[in-house]
């Protein structure tokens, strides 16, 4: 889980590295005052960033949205012609992200598609391949995800996903009491599938909640 309290190190580098604009902290006020799940913190969006300037992203699909606040710090990352399209589940959600987004600068670059992940992503493959996909979804259908991804992706793409320590437990022979036995073994699939360096150059990066990243070769 993130917790509220972060780092000395995290203060530094959202500081220097990842302040954030009027929107960015608008949309984080209002998740905040809803009581909306925690989504991504200000460091992992630049991380976000740096990653999708570095491969030169320009088509990107966001598997759950939540607030809109990872979709924004992604568009930020893409050419003004860039599309991001991004998969919200929760109607009640999927209307505050697009009020969110709306005032923001990269509305056009957005696009929310309200639905099941799974029957969204086959409405998608017509418009692949992508250069990214980031996975931030419900943790049990990460390998579904991951499945369409690599099939969708193209060589020289992206493949991301957060909370892939899963709260903890996918280092552990078994699952903690906070996660299921099948988002356990799935996510403990997940990365020995990005972890393959025959079709991957990839790693976890040690953040607070582990974010796999695979460069698709
Ligand atoms: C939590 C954090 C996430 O980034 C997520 O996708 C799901 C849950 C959490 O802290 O509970
Ligand atoms: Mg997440």
């Amino acid at each position: 889980m993130r917790s509220k309290n972060i780092s000395e190190a995290t203060r530094y580098i959202r500081t220097l590295f990842a302040p954030e604009d009027a929107v960015l902290t608008q949309i984080n006020e209002r998740i905040a005052s809803e009581d909306q799940p925690i989504h991504i913190g200000a460091e992992e969006g630049k991380i976000l960033h740096v990653l999708m300037r570095m491969a030169r992203v320009r088509t990107a699909v966001e598997i759950g949205t939540l607030g809109g606040y990872s979709t924004v710090w992604m568009a930020r990352a893409m050419p003004e012609n860039g599309m991001l399209y991004t998969i919200e589940k929760d109607p009640v959600r999927a209307k505050k992200a697009q009020e969110n987004i709306d005032q923001s600068d990269v509305k056009g670059r957005i696009q929310i598609l309200q639905g099941d992940a799974l029957d969204v992503l086959s409405t998608l493959s017509d418009k692949a391949p992508f250069d990214m996909v980031f996975i931030d979804a419900d943790k049990g259908n990460y390998v579904r995800y991951l499945d369409w991804a690599e099939e969708h992706v193209a060589s020289g793409g992206l493949i991301v996903g957060d909370n892939t320590f899963l709260f903890g437990s996918v280092y552990r022979d078994g699952p903690l009491e906070n996660v299921s036995k099948t988002s356990h073994n799935v996510m403990q699939e997940f990365n020995r599938r990005l972890a393959a360096p025959e079709k991957y150059d990839s790693i976890i990066l040690p953040t607070e909640e582990g974010m796999t990243v695979a460069l698709k070769r």
